[in-house]
């Protein structure tokens, strides 16, 4: 089995509340946790779509990167997740390869997970996160930037 686990597939929006009312309200997924992770310019949403959870994120903040994504005309998916044992460990071995990231160290997501972007000019054109779950909290939840 892979060690890298899909975690999550993040969707940009402008407006959170009013994403909300077709993703939650028409569509009818259970809204999860709402949070603003620190540092990563956006407040997130996670939607329970079973073991891969829908994310939507929202501008937040200066310099946000979602706010540039969204200035910038694109739409859709912003980037997908993957779950990592131990992130600091993938971040060593792709920094070893040269390996064009935005985060050369873990950053602190949501509710105690850490995660990192790689660029995507590494990933054929797809921001990809790594998230890495607090060992408390195991592979039970979704959750991080
Ligand atoms: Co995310």
């Amino acid at each position: 089995m892979s060690e890298l686990i899909l975690d999550h597939i993040a969707i940009a929006v402008a407006d959170l509340d009013a994403a909300l009312e077709f993703w939650r309200d028409r569509l009818g997924m259970p809204l999860g946790p709402i949070d603003i992770p620190p540092g990563l310019g956006a407040r997130v949403a996670f939607l329970d779509t079973g073991p891969t959870a829908t994310e939507l994120v929202e501008p937040h903040g200066e310099d946000s990167p979602v706010a540039r994504f969204l200035a910038s005309g694109k739409r859709g998916v912003h980037h997908i997740a993957y779950r990592v044992k131990d992130i600091d460990a993938e971040l060593a071995r792709l920094r070893a390869a040269k390996v064009p990231l935005i985060h050369e160290r873990a950053v602190p997501g949501s509710r105690g997970t850490r995660v990192a972007f790689i660029h995507p000019r590494s990933t054929d054109g797809v921001l990809v996160e790594l998230v890495e779950y607090p060992p408390a909290v195991g592979n039970r939840l979704h959750g991080n930037g």
